[in-house]
């Protein structure tokens, strides 16, 4: 199995901690942040320490994991129940990822079943460690099957940060451009800031920057222009749930992109696990959509940007029609309409 190697770790057990980049801080500094509760783990995950699906379904396994370490419980059926309240504090964290949900029925498949709660605590802990290596190789397969789709010298598109920082450690959309990149040194990658939390500007240009892939970041509101003058071959980015459908849902932004790339005939790819992938929702309409803190929207940097009590919307993440979608790539491999079948196929024998 995978393990990360690069040189940041986006989280990993250190002892019995949970040790966490705080993404908040990057790229301006490096700190990490030590967890020994599901509840710090919560917090981390509300308030975007760690955040990008995967990695959130990462943190929440192992906060679980932490949660079964923290019971004092010497019987079955009152781990259990610690491990429910703790499941349903982590479930609340954040709607709109999928993997979230997919991480708590990980570890409810261990401690769901009667058993020695030693033997429940030690296997919830491993547990959490495989999903963190089992999301770096899927990711990484997720770059195989992707890489021949891009011609060559290809400039692609990338909206918010699906990178290492959002997953175990290689990324779904940054990992299909790290793939691309290693068998043509060519690419040119723009990167969308992504307002108003700035992951394209922050996190995206940051990972690039350090792996030497040329980028150039541009603000939101710049890509148009570019698809009109033709320098976009293609657009890659990453999901938080992807519908029965191929709906996807991402980063609020996403949809816009998909219009224009629709509009200029450029290829529209999503990346993503089959841990991504909510065939119990039939189509985009179904997913919840996280509305954060007006704060964000008002405030750039720690400084108000916008009149006092000006009314805020702040919606998260919007919805891409499977219409829009040119193809979406799993660790199984290339899928296309009808999306229904194709993602249907992939996730036999994943659950
Ligand atoms: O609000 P965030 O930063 O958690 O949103 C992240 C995204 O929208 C990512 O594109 C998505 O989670 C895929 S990460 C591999």
């Amino acid at each position: 199995m995978t393990e990360s190697n690069y040189r940041v770790k986006t989280i990993e057990w250190q002892g019995d901690e949970v040790v966490m980049i705080d993404q908040r801080v990057l790229p301006l500094k490096e700190e990490y942040i030590h967890h020994r509760t599901w509840q710090e783990v919560g917090d981390s995950i509300r308030t975007m320490v760690i955040r990008g699906a995967p990695a959130i379904g990462v943190a929440t396994a192992m906060g679980m994991a932490l949660a079964a370490q923290q019971s004092g419980a010497d019987d079955y059926e009152g781990l259990k129940r610690d491990l429910e309240e703790a499941a349903a504090g982590l479930f609340e964290t954040r709607p709109t990822a999928y993997n979230l949900g997919w991480a708590l029925d990980e570890q409810r498949k261990i401690y769901g079943e009667p058993g020695d709660p030693d033997d429940i605590r030690a296997r919830m802990r491993e547990r959490s460690q495989q999903i963190l290596e089992e999301d770096i190789a899927m990711c990484e397969a997720i770059g195989e099957h992707a890489a021949p789709l891009f011609p060559r010298g290809a400039r692609i598109l990338t909206h918010c940060n699906a990178g290492a920082l959002a997953t175990g450690g290689y990324g779904t959309a940054l990992g299909v451009i790290r793939s691309v990149f290693k068998r043509d040194p060519a690419i040119h990658v723009y990167a969308d800031e992504t307002r108003p939390f700035l992951q394209g500007a922050r996190l995206t240009a940051w990972e690039l920057q350090q792996e030497g892939i040329p980028c150039s970041l541009i603000t939101d509101n710049m890509s148009g222009y570019f698809f009109r003058k033709g320098e976009i071959d293609a657009v890659v980015v990453g999901s938080d749930r992807i519908a029965a459908n191929g709906d996807v849902a991402n980063k609020i932004g996403t949809y816009t992109v998909s219009v224009l790339a629709k509009a200029h005939d450029v290829p529209f790819y999503v990346a993503a696990p089959t841990s991504t992938v909510d065939l119990d929702i039939p189509d985009g309409g179904g997913i919840p959509i996280e509305e954060r803190d007006p704060a964000e929207v008002t405030h750039f940097g720690g400084s108000q940007c916008a009149p006092d009590a000006i009314g805020v919307c702040n919606p998260a993440f919007d919805v891409t029609p499977h219409e829009n979608v040119t193809a979406i790539i799993t660790e199984v491999g290339v899928h296309r309409e009808p999306y229904s079948e194709s993602l249907a196929e992939a996730k036999k024998g994943k659950d």
